[in-house]
């Protein structure tokens, strides 16, 4: 399997489920509550390393419980923490409301916003050691820039999940291997808000891996064709995570080919809209492989 460096994001997610979203201005009674580790790159590097990749992760928490918390459960998952600082104040914490399998987030970065391009240079050997880099938008812009800096001196592919979305530099776009919008992200990132697939993705041939929730997810190969990889059907408890698995399952099975990849990606992020929480239906890999055959 593959080594991957996720450099990223790592929050403490306040779950509430209700039945249905506030308005502004209104209080809802909710009908459950769980405190769950979460954040885009702790999520993705949970799922890669589930799937059997060797995962290191380059992050910060907070001075806080809820630091030391989320640094446990990385190390139970086998991810090699060496890289994940503390900072002063509070960890990243994400406040999230899920309805009908569908959520809303409110993060606040707290630590995550202290990833500085200074860590990313002190972390220079181990990113240099993997075979995929995997990253997002929790972090700064800045960290993520000098993120794709080293990684092209050590010509390291790196994906990047643009996500929460931004615009973004035409430069910083050339230096992805490939980047992992949905098609509204897609569309913030090339600055044409509102636009759709069929006018967006042509425009980055052979980079971009577009998830379409349930519908699966879309390629455009550099020689311009679409590829298709379908959803696979499942009952839907709560959506948060699914992104991130696809991308720590893509990151995972990327060396045996793109397509393999996605495949598995779209396997691996249905299952996990299954449970309650962004890590807790994240498949071990036997248990893909099962639901894959099946
Ligand atoms: O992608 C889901 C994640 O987004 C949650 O775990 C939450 O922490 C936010 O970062
Ligand atoms: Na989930």
């Amino acid at each position: 399997m593959s080594k991957v460096v996720v450099v990223g994001s790592i929050n403490m997610d306040l779950v509430a489920v209700a039945p249905r979203f506030p308005a502004p201005g209104e209080t809802i009674s909710g009908e459950r509550f769980v405190t769950v580790p979460g954040g885009k790159g702790a999520n993705q590097a949970v799922a890669a390393s589930r799937l059997g990749a060797s995962v290191s992760m380059v992050g910060k928490v907070g001075r806080d419980g809820f630091g030391d918390q989320l640094l446990a459960v990385l190390q139970h998952e086998g991810v090699d923490t060496r890289h994940v600082g503390r900072a002063d104040g509070a960890s990243g914490v994400a406040l999230i409301t899920v309805s009908g399998g569908e959520n809303s987030i409110v993060v606040v970065p707290g630590a995550n916003h202290a990833l500085l391009p200074a860590d990313i240079a002190a972390a220079e050997a181990e990113l240099a050691s993997a075979d995929v880099i995997l990253t997002q938008l929790e972090i700064p812009l800045a960290t993520v820039a000098a993120l794709l800096d080293i990684a092209a001196r050590h010509r390291v592919p790196v994906i990047l999940n643009p996500a929460p979305a931004q615009p973004l530099p035409a430069e910083l776009l050339a230096q992805c291997a490939l980047i992992t919008p949905n098609e509204h992200e897609l569309a913030t990132v090339l600055g044409r808000p509102g636009e759709g697939m069929d006018s967006l993705l042509p425009l980055l041939p052979g980079k971009v891996v577009m998830t379409h929730g349930k519908n699966g997810a879309w390629h455009v190969r550099a020689d311009g064709s679409l590829y298709h990889q379908p959803g696979f059907a499942v009952q839907a408890v709560d959506s948060t995570g699914a992104g991130d698995t696809f991308n720590g399952a893509l990151a995972a099975f990327l060396p045996q080919g793109l397509e393999v990849a996605m495949r598995h990606a779209a396997a691996a992020g249905a299952l996990a809209v299954t449970r309650l929480g962004a890590q807790a239906g994240m498949p071990q890999r036997s248990e893909l492989q099962a639901f894959m055959a099946s």
